[in-house]
């Protein structure tokens, strides 16, 4: 599929068929996460594949959106490997690298006919202390995956682009 078909057709999935990812299409996904810029290439980025029962319920009393899913990906990143800006204290890549992962594995997982939605709507330190992530990794997403439900659709909100003088400026 075309980028910029795929950019235009794609949008939060929040309804899944009552299946895992296949093997096949989730190694593809993660390989996206592999290939991501990062700040120096230092790679802080970490995803956990969440498919268990525990896993889930867990996951689902942590977050009201993950929307029957039966494969999570958490994404975090090691804030110990991020790189730090020599330039200004405290600015440093952690949660950008993870984010460019994530929207990498968001596309990759489009183009194989697989929807998605960005969750950040869980309370990030309760989440890593029950998961029992190391004391340097930082949650930043959660992202419920799978193959969509016959019904699925896209919610209003994903409609309404602002228009591009709002968010575009030349300067
Ligand atoms: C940073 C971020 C946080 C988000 N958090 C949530 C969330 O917690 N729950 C949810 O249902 N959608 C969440 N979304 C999805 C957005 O609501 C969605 O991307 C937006 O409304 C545009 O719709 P579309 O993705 O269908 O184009 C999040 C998206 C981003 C980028």
């Amino acid at each position: 599929m075309e980028l910029s078909r795929l950019l235009a057709e794609r949008y939060s999935v929040r309804k899944f068929q009552d299946r895992p990812l296949s093997r096949e299409d989730l190694s593809i996904i993660l390989k996206a996460v592999l290939t991501t810029p990062t700040g120096c290439n230092y790679q802080p980025q970490r995803v956990y594949v969440a498919e268990s029962p525990d896993a889930l319920e867990k996951l689902n009393r942590l977050s009201k959106c993950i929307f029957g899913a039966k494969t999570v990906l958490i994404f975090t990143y090691d804030s110990s490997e991020d790189w730090k800006n020599p330039l200004e204290e405290g600015i440093h890549s952690g949660v950008q690298d993870v984010s460019i992962a994530a929207c990498h594995a968001m596309l990759q997982a489009w183009e194989l006919g697989i929807g998605n939605c960005w969750v950040n709507y869980f309370a990030n330190s309760v989440l890593e202390r029950e998961l029992g992530l190391p004391e340097t990794e930082r949650a930043v997403l959660l992202m419920p995956i799978g193959y969509p439900a016959p019904d699925a659709a896209p919610l209003p909100l994903h409609s309404s682009s602002k228009p591009v003088g709002d968010v575009v400026r030349y300067i």
